[in-house]
Order: structure tokens, then sequence, then C-alpha cells
């Protein structure tokens, strides 16, 4: 088996390329560093690309690179995990500013849009191919402070919802959202201002409460989630309720 997985070199995607890389799956991994840690205990299994997802036109010509192709290319099952996110800009709308909205528009939907496309057209031999999406609470709920990343994350869900409709053979899909967990992430949450980001105390009282999953432990049950027969049955999911 093999996985494309995106944002691996720390938090939610660092847990999800360890319980790959323990199922015995390749990884094919992007991010802007590597992780050194999983390249030390897993060697050649682990193959790093450092990019900038959000230079989309790099990306596009990965995309169509020998090296895509070769590596999913057979009949082998394939995965591919958009994981990789940015939650910048927080801020109210009228304080974002158009290079941070174009980041993370280019990071969280265009970047996982366009490995999205490629995985299918490259996995056509595949007899199982997963395609996984990291999604979150603030898809289906709205933040006061986080319109670009809710923007983003419901267009991640809705992605989904239409590819299902695209019947696809032999794929399997799903929007998931993790759920809180402890990482880079929560903690530039926490650092925020109620100016910026009004539910603060919110997340301030879950580290506080230790209410956080740890990265690995998610990573590992979204990746039980990933290779089960189920995956796919719900096309948006969310991992505190399954
Ligand atoms: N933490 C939570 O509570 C939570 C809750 C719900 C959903 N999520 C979702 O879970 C996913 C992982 O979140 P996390 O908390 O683990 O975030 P994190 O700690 O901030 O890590 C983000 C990962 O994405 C990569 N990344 C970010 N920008 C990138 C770019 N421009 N190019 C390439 N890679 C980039 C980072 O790698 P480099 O910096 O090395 O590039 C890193 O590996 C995200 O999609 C997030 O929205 C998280």
């Amino acid at each position: 088996m093999r996985a494309i997985l995106t944002g691996h070199s720390r938090g939610l995607g660092a847990g999800v390329c360890e319980a790959l890389l323990q199922a015995d799956i390749a990884v094919l991994a992007l991010s802007r560093r590597g992780n050194d840690a999983l390249a030390a205990r897993y060697g050649d299994r682990l193959r790093q690309i450092p990019i900038d997802l959000a230079d989309t036109r790099r990306l596009a010509a990965l995309t169509e690179s020998e090296d895509w192709t070769a590596f999913l290319g057979g009949e082998e099952s394939r995965i591919l995990v958009n994981n990789a996110g940015a939650l910048a800009p927080m801020a109210p709308v009228g304080r974002q500013r158009a290079r941070a909205i174009d980041r993370a528009i280019n990071v969280n939907v265009s970047a996982a849009l366009i490995l999205s496309d490629a995985f299918v057209a490259a996995t056509e031999r595949s007899t199982d191919r997963r395609l996984l999406h990291v999604s979150s609470g603030a898809a289906r709920s709205a933040y006061a402070g986080w319109s670009v990343y809710c923007a983003s994350k419901a267009a991640l869900d809705h992605h989904a919802r239409a590819i299902q409709l695209d019947r696809i053979p032999r794929l399997r899909l799903a929007s998931v959202a993790p759920g809180v967990i402890d990482t880079d992430m929560q903690a530039s949450i926490r650092s925020s201002t109620a100016e910026d980001f009004p539910a603060i105390d919110r997340f301030q009282a879950l580290h506080r409460d230790g209410h956080l999953q740890s990265p690995t432990e998610c990573g590992r049950r979204l990746v039980e989630h990933l290779l089960s027969p189920s995956f796919g049955d719900a096309v948006t999911a969310d991992m505190r309720e399954l």
C-alpha cells in the first residue's frame, strides 16, 4: 500500500504519518519542513518532498511529474490524506488582508483539490483508493474571527459530497473533522486575542482542563478509520462520533 500525505512535519499529520508507516504503508509526504524523527525510524519507507503548498504552480508541476505517476501507478491500494491546514488569518472580516486570505485558501482548499484530481487520475488501475480530507468542526459551526478558515473547511466538505456524485470506480472518500488536538494550531488559537477571536476563553479552558487529544493518538484513530471497511460510508464525519 502507498499513501500521499500533506502536513506530516508536526501536529496531527505527524501522528497520521506514523500510524500509516506502522501499518507498513509507504508514505510520500509533502510539507515545507521534514520530519527527522520519522525519517530516522522508518528509513526509505518515508519519502519527503519539501514544498510550500501555497505555491500551486509548483504543486501542479509535481503532480505532472514522473515521480507522481510512478508512486501512484499499479493495482495496489492507494491513499491520499489532505491534512495540511492553516488557520491564519484569524481576525474579523475587514482586517484579514488579501495575501493572508490567498495563502490560506491555497493551502486549505486549492492544494487539496489539485491533489485529489491528480490522485484520481494517477490511480486508475488501483483496486482500492481512499481519499481523506481533514476537515474541522469549523466547517459545520461558524466561529467569529475564523471566517476564512470556516469557509475553507466547508469547501472541503462540499467538495467531498460533490465528488461522491461523480461515482468514480473503486474510490472511497470522506471529509472528517478530527476534534480538538494539542498542536501548534491550538497554541496559536490560545495566543490570539478576544478581539480577533471572541471564543478564545473556551479554547484556553479546553487546554487548561486537559481536554485536548494527543496528535499521536488522534492520528492512530484517524488511520484506523481510514483503513476500515466502513470508511466513506458517511461522506462527512466527526471523529468524536465515530
Ligand atoms: N489542532 C486542532 O485542534 C484541529 C482541529 C480541527 C481540525 N484540524 C485540522 O487538522 C489538520 C492538522 O492541523 P494541526 O493542528 O496538526 O496543525 P499544525 O500543528 O499547525 O500543523 C500543520 C501542518 O500543515 C503543514 N503546512 C501548513 N502550511 C503549509 C504550507 N504552506 N505548505 C506545506 N505544508 C504546510 C505544516 O508543515 P510545515 O510547517 O512544515 O509546512 C504542518 O505539518 C489541519 O487541516 C487542521 O485544520 C486541527
